[in-house]
This record gives structure tokens, C-alpha cells and sequence, in this order.
């Protein structure tokens, strides 16, 4: 018998009417267009404006994208994981109102929670449950509404985050297409460079966390930054090295979307010309669990069955890692 190996079968995307554009920051914060751009590669990103919508509303309809354009029955889906970091509440998994909502009526659900290498993570759980085959069809959602967790009179952050969801269905496959291996990294060290420092376990929610605002993303970007650019770098090299890959024999990077010049950076390192590298962060501008699988729904015309894709995210944490999939099919 053929080994069971976990593929992509079907991909969906949701992400909001509202564009925030950097000259709309231009009167919210000191900044200009000029910067943001040369910076980041950012133009313009979503926010979800729907009075009383959180990261479910996104993801379900990214889910249900999927389904209408796959014609998916959804009962038949085993499993919903929905990778996100900002989830609708934080007990009650986002995932398990979604499964419900979406109709999946026969799966468990639950969040997982990497930041922005959520979803990378999320493609290495899902691919295991698949091969074990235990499971049929695990669909998983990348969702976040960074604007709940942004300071919009924080210069350094709220020009990079936007809203968004994407989703994906893992399937067996018996011709060898799918996940074939993976690199994936964490450090501790991390945690002090990117957080938000109040309402977990360890300074809850209070009158004085709202007030010092300690209930908003910080990040010091510079050294996230140099972390991103060698740690993401690492990984998808260390990946085509042990997959006796090449830059000719590399279809597509698909970059986690944070800044321009770190996908830049990545693709150099592993000698990728510009065509053969994913990128929607000009419209998009970081949206942490749903850059991967917005770059899929985006470009997913463009792949052909059997081509070789190598996926890298860094994210808080810090987490990180690549991993390498074969795309299974045509559109
Ligand atoms: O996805 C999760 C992981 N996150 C990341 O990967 C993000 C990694 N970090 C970054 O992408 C970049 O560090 C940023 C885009 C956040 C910042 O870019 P940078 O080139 O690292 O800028 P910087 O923080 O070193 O700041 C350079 C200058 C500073 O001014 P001085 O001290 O040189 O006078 C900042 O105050 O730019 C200033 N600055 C701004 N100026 C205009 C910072 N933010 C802004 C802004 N507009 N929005």
C-alpha cells in the first residue's frame, strides 16, 4: 500500500471591506507613506469594521468560501483548527463556534496559538493527523483581527498589522503529493521583544493595564526584525539542503508576510528570482496567522499540481520554521 501523505485539496479567503491606507495613518499618526512603503513593502491593509465581529466572523468566511467553491460537504470535515492569536474570546475556542457555524457538525475543533507561525504550525499538526490516517479531511483556518490587539497612537506597530483570514483542507494522497518535511524552531528569548503584557495569567486585565495601555502588541522592531531575517532564512535553507533541493527545482516561496525587505532577505539566501516568491503585503500588510494561506487563495490559479513549495514564517515567540509541500493539484 501507498504511504499516506497529507495534501492541500482546496483553498479560501476572506478578508474585509475596510482599507486602511498608509495615507489614512498619515492623520492618525507621524508618519508618511514614503516610510511605511521603503520600510515595509505595506501600501494599504483590511480592518474588520462589523460592529461586534471578532476573528470567527473572518474565519468562518473563509471557510465557507472554500466550501461553496469545492462544493465540500461539511459534514464530512473530521477536524477544525483555526491558528490564530487573537481569538473571539479566551476561553471558548474560536474554532469550535466556527465548526459549529460552518456546519462541520461531525469535528472537533480547537485553537492553535504561535503568533504569526501560527499557521505554519497549524499545516504541521494537521499534516500528522492526516498521515497517521486517523482523519480524512482537517480543514484549517489562519485568522486574525490584529486591529483588536493594535494601538493605533503606536507608530511602530499599527502601520504593519492588518485583518484577514484564510483556509485550507488537508486530504490523504497516495501519489506522494502534499507535506513532504519540515524545520520548525522556537526560543523563549523572544518573549520580551514582541508581547502583549497584560491579560494572561500573569498581569491580568486591570483599570491600570488599560490605562498604561499594557493590553496592546509592543514590539522593539528592530531586533524582531534581525531575528526574522537570519532565523526565517535558517530554516528554509536547512530545509532544501535535506531535500536535495535547488533554487531550479523550487516553484514557489511562500513567505510569511511582516516585512518586504525579511521575504527579500529569505528569498536572496536561498537564490530565488523575484517570480518564484509569494507576496500580497502591499495590499495586506501583516495579518500574522493569515499571510500563508491568503498568499495560497491568492495565487492558487497560478500552481500547477506537483510543484515544490517551501513555506517560512517567523513569528513572537519567538517561533519559527519552514516547511516543504508539493502543491496536488490544478485549477
Ligand atoms: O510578524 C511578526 C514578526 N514581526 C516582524 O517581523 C517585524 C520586524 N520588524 C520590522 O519589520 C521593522 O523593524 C519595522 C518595520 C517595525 C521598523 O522598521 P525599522 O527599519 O526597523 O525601523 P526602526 O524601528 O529601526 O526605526 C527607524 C526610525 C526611528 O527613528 P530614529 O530613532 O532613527 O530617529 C523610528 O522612530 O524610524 C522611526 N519610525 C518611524 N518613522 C516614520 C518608526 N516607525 C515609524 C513610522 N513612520 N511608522
Amino acid at each position: 500500500m501507498n504511504k499516506i501523505t497529507a495534501a492541500i485539496t482546496a483553498v479560501g479567503k476572506y478578508v474585509p471591506d475596510y482599507v486602511l491606507t498608509n495615507k489614512e495613518l498619515e492623520t492618525m499618526v507621524e508618519t508618511n507613506d514614503e516610510w511605511i512603503t521603503t520600510r515595509t513593502g505595506i501600501k494599504e491593509r483590511r480592518i474588520l469594521k462589523e460592529e461586534g465581529a471578532g476573528t470567527s466572523y473572518m474565519a468562518i468566511k473563509a471557510a465557507e468560501d472554500l466550501i461553496a467553491k469545492n462544493n465540500i460537504n461539511p459534514e464530512e470535515i473530521d477536524a477544525v483548527i483555526v491558528a490564530t492569536a487573537t481569538p473571539d474570546m479566551l476561553v471558548a475556542a474560536t474554532a469550535v463556534y466556527v465548526a459549529t457555524e460552518i456546519g462541520a457538525t461531525n469535528a472537533f475543533a480547537y485553537d492553535l496559538q504561535a503568533a504569526c507561525s501560527s499557521f505554519l504550525y497549524g499545516m504541521s499538526t494537521v499534516s500528522s493527523y492526516i498521515e497517521s490516517g486517523r482523519y480524512k479531511k482537517v480543514l484549517l483556518i489562519g485568522a486574525d483581527k490584529m486591529s483588536s490587539i493594535i494601538d493605533y497612537t503606536d507608530r511602530a506597530t499599527c502601520i504593519i498589522f492588518g485583518d484577514g483570514a484564510g483556509a485550507v483542507l488537508f486530504e490523504p494522497n497516495t501519489e506522494g503529493l502534499g507535506f513532504q518535511d519540515e524545520h520548525l524552531r522556537s526560543d523563549g528569548v523572544g518573549r520580551e521583544f514582541l508581547k502583549i503584557d497584560a491579560g494572561g495569567s500573569i498581569l491580568p486585565p486591570s483599570e491600570e493595564t488599560i490605562k498604561n495601555r499594557k493590553h496592546y502588541v509592543h514590539q522593539e522592531g528592530r531586533t524582531v526584525f534581525k531575528f526574522a531575517v537570519s532565523n526565517m532564512a535558517d530554516v528554509a535553507e536547512k530545509v532544501l539542503v535535506k531535500n536535495n533541493l535547488t533554487k531550479e527545482t523550487v516553484d514557489w516561496l511562500v513567505p510569511h508576510q511582516a516585512n518586504k525587505r525579511i521575504i527579500e532577505a529569505t528569498a536572496n539566501r536561498i537564490g530565488l528570482d523575484d517570480e518564484k516568491v509569494m507576496m500580497n503585503i502591499h495590499r495586506y500588510g501583516n495579518t500574522t496567522s493569515a499571510t500563508l494561506p491568503l498568499l495560497l487563495a491568492d495565487y492558487e490559479k497560478e500552481l500547477k499540481k506537483g510543484d515544490n513549495l517551501i513555506f517560512a514564517a517567523f513569528g513572537g515567540g519567538f517561533t519559527w520554521g519552514a516547511i516543504y509541500l508539493t502543491w496536488a493539484y490544478t485549477k
